[in-house]
């Protein structure tokens, strides 16, 4: 957490596909924070992904990790582009610059909530009784493993391989902060890991259990990946936070996603020492660019994750509120009310005047919203 302050710097990275969209939404709500707040944030926009490779060659240029370096915290919509996916031979790709971020900001511990909301219980893939108190934190390690061990393809192209790496430092550290989460929580934790199989998973494992120990009042649990996988379908309420490494916290996440009704509510942080990052956990979409019919939710509360990193506990609150306001009046867009949805912009403007005014009911804000309307045309 950091210490505050009346200027917040933002390096503003919106990114491909849809990711231009959301952002413009979860600005709008941090406008409202600072028209009601009194906070100045200072937003720097930087190419980023293939929109980056389009101008500038490379997804993440210097000046763009200059401007991440020198800011208080980063937002980011998405970033990749269908172009670089069903080609394998192509050398520079988008995900390549947001690793590279990863790297560059330190930021080890990604935190990804998992929260049901009421009114959406019956959109759920699951049955409503199985989704019962759902309330997930997922720690996933973001700056180690196959993510970014050595890669080699032989001349002839037969053979590849992708190392995966840990050390006690990397895994120390994550998981202090996850044990630390578990206390303020429902002090639960659960390390998912493959240590039947893998080296890395065992050092995990033991980390983990010598960690446990100065956590006595967090019921520390073990679970190979496999059965956490099936687990969160069959009894997701079981887990309360889950530590978790790079890439089994890539796949868990999306699944655990879509317990909520879509992947377009998750937001994400991820932290590190020094810096700060505030993205959802979902793709660019590159079918839904320019439709208005992507979710900003999730970008929003991410921007509630934020205000959280600045101990701005009451902006973040106020920002979950207005959430749970729009998401319990059905104000939402077509992948949780695809008959009668609103669009991406609608639902950030009803979100920014509600977390400008709290006392505003849902039919004002909605009259506000359509007298804006008004005076634009
Ligand atoms: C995520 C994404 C990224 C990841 C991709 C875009 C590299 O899926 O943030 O979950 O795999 O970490
Ligand atoms: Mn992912």
């Amino acid at each position: 957490m950091k210490a505050r302050k009346d200027i917040y710097q933002i390096a503003v990275l919106s990114g491909d596909g849809i990711g231009p969209e959301i952002v413009e939404q979860a600005v709008r709500t941090l406008k409202a924070i600072e028209t009601r707040f009194g906070h100045t944030f200072q937003l720097n926009y930087v190419d980023f992904g293939a929109v980056s490779i389009d101008h500038n060659g490379i997804p993440f240029t210097d000046q763009a990790r200059n401007t991440c370096l020198a800011s208080d915290a980063v937002l980011l919509g998405a970033i990749g582009d269908p172009k670089y996916d069903n080609d394998p031979t192509i050398k520079v790709r988008p995900e390549q610059g947001l690793l590279q971020l990863r790297k560059d900001l330190g930021l080890y511990s990604n935190i990804r909530p998992l929260k049901i909301y009421d009114s959406l219980k019956e959109i759920s893939p699951l049955k409503m009784e199985r989704i019962e108190n759902v309330d997930i934190e997922m720690y996933r390690e973001l700056t180690g493993g196959i993510y970014f061990g050595e890669k080699s393809l032989n001349e002839e192209g037969t053979i590849a391989s992708d190392l995966c790496t840990y050390s006690v430092m990397e895994i120390e550290r994550i998981a202090i902060k996850a044990f630390e989460a578990a206390q303020k929580r429902s002090k639960k934790i659960t390390l998912v890991d493959k240590a039947n199989v893998l080296e890395t998973s065992r050092l995990w494992r033991k980390v983990v259990q010598r960690l446990s120990v100065n956590y006595l009042d967090v019921e520390t649990k073990y679970m190979f990946i496999d059965n956490a996988a099936m687990q969160l379908i069959v009894n997701p309420s079981q887990f309360d936070v889950i530590l978790t490494e790079n890439l089994f916290g890539d796949i868990l996440s999306d699944e655990a996603s879509v317990i909520s009704g879509s992947i377009g509510l998750l937001p994400s942080a991820s932290i590190g020492d020094n810096h700060a990052l505030f993205e959802p956990i979902h793709g660019s979409y590159p079918e839904a660019k320019g439709k208005g019919i992507a979710n900003p939710i999730a970008t929003i509360l991410s921007v509630a994750m934020m205000m959280d990193y600045f101990d701005l506990a009451e902006e973040a609150e106020v920002i979950r509120v207005a959430v749970e306001q729009v998401v319990n009046a059905k104000i939402l867009t077509p992948d949780l009310n695809e008959r009668d949805c609103f669009s991406t912009q609608l639902v950030g403007e009803i979100i920014s005047y509600l977390v400008e005014d709290s006392s505003l009911s849902i039919e004002c804000s909605f009259e506000k919203m359509r007298s804006s309307l008004l005076t634009i045309i």
